[in-house]
């Protein structure tokens, strides 16, 4: 699947995601500079995205992890998403996101 990935000076590219990895992951393996400290676990929004317009009601709910951890992230928008918690698959398939300030 593809991921439309915009990094943080505005620079889009499409990157790779195999199916079953997370979007953090996609980005992380492609090179995009993603902290990620937490590797995924959803405990340190590090790899803090937003996701473009028509695709946030496309995803998943956020779990209670998640929106404890957007608490404390900075720049936290409505279109506000971790990452690692967004699975690569069909359904995500042309996801566009943008790295959120660190
Ligand atoms: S990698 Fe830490 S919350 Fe996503």
């Amino acid at each position: 699947m593809k991921i439309i990935a915009t990094d943080r000076n505005g620079k889009t590219t499409e990157i790779e995601g195999n199916d079953g990895w997370t979007v953090m992951e996609a980005l992380r393996d492609a090179g995009l500079p993603i902290t990620a400290e937490c590797g995924g676990a959803c405990a340190c929004a590090t790899c803090h995205v937003y996701v473009e317009e028509g695709w946030l009601e496309k995803l998943p709910k956020q779990r209670d992890e998640e929106v404890d951890m957007l608490d404390m992230a900075v720049a936290v928008q409505d279109n506000s998403r971790l990452s690692c918690q967004i699975v690569c698959s069909d359904e995500t398939d042309g996801i566009q996101v943008t790295l959120a300030p660190e």
